[in-house]
Parts: C-alpha cells; structure tokens; sequence
C-alpha cells in the first residue's frame, strides 16, 4: 500500500517541487497551504508535470480544528513540514509574525500528528543556524549558534522542539538545512513566485535580465575571496525536492530519535560567479553595478554535504548553469510582469 504524505506549504517553491518528486515516487500525497506565499493554480501545474491530481486542503496550519479535520479525513502516514514565512528582513521587522507562524505551526502540527499517532515529519530549516560562521565547507556538528535575525531564531527553535519531541515523545524526524535554493523545474510550470522586489539574488538577476528591474547591484566586492565577493552553495530545486523524497523515506523506517543532514552541492560560488554564468546560459550582459555591504551578509559558506549523499544515497545532478538555464527559463515564462 502507498504511504499517504501530508505536505504543508506544498504550493510553495521548494513544496511544490517536492509534491512532484513525492508523487513521482508513489507516494499519496496531499497538501495544506494557506496561500499566504502560492497561488492555487499551482496544484494544476504540478499535475500538468506528474498526471496526478494533488489533493488540497486550503487552511492555515495554526487553525487547529481544521488541522484536526484533515488529520480525521485522511489516514496521514508522514509529514513534510515546510509551511513557515521565510524573509530574512521582514523578520526583523515584523517578529512576532515570524514567531507566531513559523513556531505556533509546528506547534499545532506537532499535537495533531501527536494525537493521531503520526510519528515520521521532514522539516525544512536552513543554513542560518549555523550563524556568521568562519567555516567552510560546514557540517552538521558545527554549532548552533545564536540566530542573526527572528527567522533564524524560528528555525533554531523549531530545531529544539522537534528534537525534543523525538527524544521524549516518540516521533521521528528529519531536520533539513537547506544551504540556498535556486533554479526551477525543467518544465518551467513550477518556480519560485517572489511577490515584490526579490532580496535573494537569483529572482534578482532574471528580473534584471527580463527588464522588470534596471540592474542588480553586487552588495560588495572587498571580502577576503577569490574575486572580492560572497560565497554560497547553490543547490537546484530538484535536487533539492529529490532529498526530501530520500529524507521521508528514511524517517519513516529509521531507529535512531532524529536525524539531520546539510543540502547543498558542497561547492561554493561568487556572486560574479552566478552572474558569469547566468550571462553565460541566457546570451544576455547582465547590467549590474558594485555597490556596498549589505548588513548582515556571511562571507562565504558551503555545505558539507557528504552526510546526505552517504546515509541517504542521494546526489545532486544539477549544476549551476543548470540553475541559471531552469531559472530564466522559468523567468521567461511569466513573461515581463
Ligand atoms: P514559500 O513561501 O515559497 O513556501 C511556503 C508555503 O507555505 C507557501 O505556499 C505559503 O503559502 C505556505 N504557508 C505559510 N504559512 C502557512 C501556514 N501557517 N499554513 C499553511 N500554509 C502556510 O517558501 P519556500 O522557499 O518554499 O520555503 C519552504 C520552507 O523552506 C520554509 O520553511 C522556509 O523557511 C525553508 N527554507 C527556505 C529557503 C529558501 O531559500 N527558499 C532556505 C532555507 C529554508
Ligand atoms: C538569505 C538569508 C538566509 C536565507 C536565504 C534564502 C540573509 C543574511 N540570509 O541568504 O537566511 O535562508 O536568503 O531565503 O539574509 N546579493 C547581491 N545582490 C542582490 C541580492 C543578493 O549581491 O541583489 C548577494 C548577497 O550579498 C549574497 C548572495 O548574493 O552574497 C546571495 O544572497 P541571497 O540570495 O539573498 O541569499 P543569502 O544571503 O545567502
């Protein structure tokens, strides 16, 4: 019998390219999101891509009784946790928005999937747990440090409650750290949907290049790197999907209380370095300038992913002029709104 996975947040960037990948590998899959970041035409893309129509539940994950009634509704055997607000810079602004849904929903999630019995969760955190760290590539016992913004702090506890929970009360989770996602399926019917001026870099370049935006300005090019700017890892979508599929399976057998493995490519790459490549894939100049530091930046960082593709089997098949092509290709089709 297939395994039935509730995936909260699905409609979003990285959920809906995780319900393709789910359904792909047999699994049911049904969705709650609330809409508050994704648009409901979404569940007919990720059909168009699979042939599987997605079961949607459209119902903020905070609203108790309606969780419960999902929970009633449908025999739930895991769950993929994504549903949370995710902007660095309006976490600062606005904490208490970041703490209420980002910590009340796993909060909720967790007493519903408590009462009913369901033990095995997936759940997104990222990177910035790690902090301003000096060390690359990082892995997983590297500490969790102080949050550098309320976002973080939701992740850092999130973190705590989950581990918690597995240590005293039985569930089985599987924490992600996600290094920095970009790129978008192949097919370009899914990506990412920034809602106004995006302040991650790639949304940046292809509305730059598309003519939505004038120029993308390099936030510094005097750190102590090869050519003067920042280093991430750059982990495409897909492959980013493909773990979660990789991580569900292994939380819904494992022993151990908890697990938790980095995302990325285990390679870094400069901002210009994004950028080259990008004009490289798109056969545009890509007008930017350099411009100051933005506050808050780490200097460079990289994952060490080798836990994940040892203990999870899993690889990532995708390079970063793959990112660009799958991203602009994605940017192209929403055309120049
Ligand atoms: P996203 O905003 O595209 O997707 C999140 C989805 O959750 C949206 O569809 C939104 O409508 C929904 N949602 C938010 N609050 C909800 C609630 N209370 N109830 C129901 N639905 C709700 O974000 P994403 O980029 O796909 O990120 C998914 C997860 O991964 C988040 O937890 C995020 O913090 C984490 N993460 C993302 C990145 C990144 O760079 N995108 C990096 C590290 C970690
Ligand atoms: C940011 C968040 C991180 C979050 C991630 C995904 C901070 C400090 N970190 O990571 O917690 O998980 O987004 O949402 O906010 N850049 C430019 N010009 C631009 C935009 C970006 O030069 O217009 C540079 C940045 O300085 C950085 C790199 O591009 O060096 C990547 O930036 P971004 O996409 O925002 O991701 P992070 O800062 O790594």
């Amino acid at each position: 019998m297939n395994k039935t996975i509730l995936v909260t947040g699905g409609l979003g960037y990285i959920g809906s390219h995780t319900v393709v990948e789910l359904q792909k590998n047999a699994y049911n899959v049904v969705v709650v999101d609330d809409l508050s970041n994704s648009k409901k035409e979404v569940a007919e893309r990720i059909t168009a891509i699979t042939g599987e129509p997605v079961k949607l539940y459209i119902s903020d994950i905070n609203d108790q009784d309606d969780l419960e009634a999902l929970f009633e509704l449908e025999a739930i055997d895991g769950v993929v946790h994504f549903a949370a607000f995710k902007s660095v810079g309006e976490s600062v602004n606005e904490p208490f928005k970041y703490y209420a849904n980002n910590i009340g929903g796993m909060i909720a999630l967790q007493k519903v999937m408590n009462k009913h019995r369901v033990s095995s969760v997936v759940f997104s955190s990222s990177c910035t747990v790690y902090g301003d760290t000096k060390q690359s590539p990082i892995d997983e016992t590297h500490p969790v440090v102080d949050a550098i913004s309320p976002y973080g702090t939701t992740k850092i506890v999130c973190e705590q409650i989950l581990k918690d929970l597995c240590k005293h009360s039985g569930v089985k989770g599987v924490i992600l750290r996600y290094f920095n996602p970009v790129g978008a399926h192949p097919s370009a019917r899914i990506g990412e949907l920034p809602l106004g001026v995006p302040n991650n870099l790639v949304p940046y370049i292809t509305q730059t290049a598309a003519g939505i935006r004038e120029k993308l300005t390099v936030f510094g090019n005097d750190y102590n790197t090869p050519d003067g700017t920042n280093i991430r890892d750059y982990i495409h979508v897909v492959d980013l999907a493909k773990a979660h599929v990789k991580a569900m399976d292994y939380a819904l057998t494992m022993d151990q209380e908890y697990d938790i493995f980095n995302l990325g490519t285990g390679k870094g790459h400069s901002v210009l370095e994004v950028i080259k490549a990008f004009e490289k894939v798109s056969g545009t100049d890509l007008p930017h300038v350099i411009g100051d530091r933005r506050t808050g930046d780490v200097e460079q960082i990289w994952a060490d992913a080798s836990k994940a593709e040892n203990k999870l089997e899993w690889t990532c098949q995708y390079d970063m002029e793959d990112m660009m092509d799958t991203a602009w290709k994605w940017q192209q089709s929403l055309g120049a709104g």
